[in-house]
């Protein structure tokens, strides 16, 4: 594997925490969630999502929560193929208001898809939710309702974020730096 360092703390667990309950707070004022279903996007959003979670009975929002996993990358950190859903939710999401929550939008395949797989599936509303953006590496049409931190085109890991499978129990957010 080509040799690389995460050294450069690009956002701190305080600055996290911070922002995540922001977020949740955003989430509650910010559209219908009668029948709400949080659905996360595994693997990399299962931190974001607990941490956001826990800040929802707080602000009146009863979700049920599900996953999926959809699958883009191979082993480095360009994608190698379209993103596919290979283990849907389960929850019925007939007439649902679904909040899609994933780690990062990069180029914008991966949310585009997940979003019209869930309003496949009967959900009355979709939003979407990221705790990181990409915005100069989108491909494909595609923003996010909420966004935790807009970043520059950075490969990062941490959070839930991987390199090639590691690094996802880092607390915070660190940047790869690929040294040869
Ligand atoms: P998209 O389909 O290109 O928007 O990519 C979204 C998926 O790519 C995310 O759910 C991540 O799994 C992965 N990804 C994109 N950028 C990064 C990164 O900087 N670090 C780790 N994973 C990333
Ligand atoms: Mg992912």
């Amino acid at each position: 594997m080509t040799a690389y360092h995460i050294n450069d703390i690009l956002i701190t667990p305080m600055e996290l925490a911070l922002r995540v309950d922001e977020l949740a707070r955003e989430i509650a004022a910010g559209g219908p969630s009668e029948n709400l279903a949080v659905i996360g996007i595994l693997r990399g959003s299962f931190i974001f999502l607990a941490d956001l979670v826990r800040w929802f009975d707080h602000n009146g929002l009863r979700p049920r929560i599900d996953f999926m996993i959809m699958e883009s990358y191979g082993k480095g950190t360009a994608p190698v193929r379209e993103p596919v859903v290979t283990r849907d939710c389960s929850i019925d999401l007939t007439g649902a208001d679904v909040v899609v929550v994933d780690d990062i939008l990069d180029t914008g395949r991966t949310l585009q898809k997940a979003v019209a797989h869930l309003q496949a599936k009967g959900a009355r509303s979709v939003r979407t939710c990221v705790l990181l953006d990409k915005p100069s590496r989108r491909v494909v049409p595609c923003q996010a309702d909420y966004v935790g931190f807009a970043i520059d085109d950075h490969f990062v890991v941490g959070y839930g974020l991987d390199y090639a499978g590691y690094h996802r129990e880092l607390p915070h957010i660190a940047k790869v730096t690929f040294t040869e």
